[in-house]
């Protein structure tokens, strides 16, 4: 038996992103990384996906047996899998399955930074005016507003409410500045879900996710998924705009020090770790997360 890299349950028995179908040929063999574990996999030209553990003996899924398989589904327009026992379901975005959206994967990026830290700097609005200046934020419209953070029991994740952010320049379909409301959830903990106000539909909401693939403690492959309303802009337009965005992000992303999250409630200034991050680091300690984070002393 391998012995595992990643000793971390409640991490290890997640469903994980692993690749996006709609960039993958089918029946070509994949190769990846997750939690320090090398993986290969194979989509069918049905969206059907079979994982398993990188074997020298092993070079395509039909010479597979069932009790080599990992876990495996599609949803969102990637390939998830699991190192542990997986719950039965994925947590539900039901705007995805809405006919009249843009579903697509906007990129999958390469960051060398924890994926807690990923995730909490996609929660952070503070930094748009700084750092998306003149899309998601500009100067003198620099101010957080108050906003509502909960934990919900029932569903289990993390959900920020009333956050309300001017933006220039909120997604490709914009015809100028805006205030834009934001709802985020965070059901995962690698993983968090963007609500936006839509430009073109104002009674409903753009959806932008990440997905974080946690390769080791400290990189990610960072899965960015848009379902969008947009009937003008081509595909790679609409997906640019994300590009742009994370492109900006990346950077920031990889100077962060340390690499991985502190969940000391007292590690870093409360003007960093913000309401929404406090919840977040909060919630991964509650849940005894301990792969790409620095736990609390006890
Ligand atoms: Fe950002």
């Amino acid at each position: 038996m391998s012995l595992l890299r990643c000793s971390d349950r409640a991490i290890l028995d997640l469903w994980h992103p692993i690749g996006a179908i709609g960039e993958i040929v089918h029946g070509a063999v994949q190769e990846t990384v997750l939690l320090e574990e090398r993986l290969k996999f194979e989509v069918g030209s049905d969206g059907h996906a079979v994982v398993w553990r990188f074997r020298h003996d092993l070079f395509r899924a039909d010479q597979v047996s069932p009790a080599d398989r990992l876990p495996a589904r599609s949803a969102y327009g990637y390939v998830w899998t699991s190192l542990g026992s997986p719950p039965p379901e994925l947590f539900a975005i039901p705007e995805y399955a809405e006919p009249d959206r843009r579903n697509m994967n906007a990129a999958t990026v390469g960051v060398h930074v924890s994926a807690p830290r990923a995730i909490e700097n996609f929660l952070d609005m503070g930094h748009f005016p700084y750092v998306h200046t003149d899309i998601l934020g500009a100067e003198p419209h620099t101010e957080v507003k108050e906003y509502d953070v909960e934990v919900s029991v029932e569903r289990d994740e993390i959900l920020a409410t009333r956050c309300r952010f001017y933006q220039p320049k909120a997604s490709t379909a914009s015809s100028g500045g805006a205030d834009v409301e934001y709802i985020y959830r965070v059901p995962h903990p690698y993983c968090s879900v963007l609500y936006k106000s839509s430009p073109v539909d104002e009674s409903r909401l753009d959806v932008i996710a990440v997905f974080m693939q946690p390769v080791d403690q400290e990189h990610v492959r960072a899965h960015m998924l848009m379902s969008v309303l947009d009937s003008n802009n081509e595909d790679k337009i609409i997906k640019r705009f994300q590009q742009t965005i994370f492109g900006q992000d990346k950077p920031i992303l990889e100077n962060q020090v340390p690499k991985r999250l502190p969940l000391d409630p007292r590690a870093e200034t409360p003007i960093r770790a913000d309401k929404s991050a406090i919840a977040y680091r909060r919630w991964l300690s509650q849940k005894g997360v301990t792969y790409g984070v620095i736990p609390a002393a006890a």
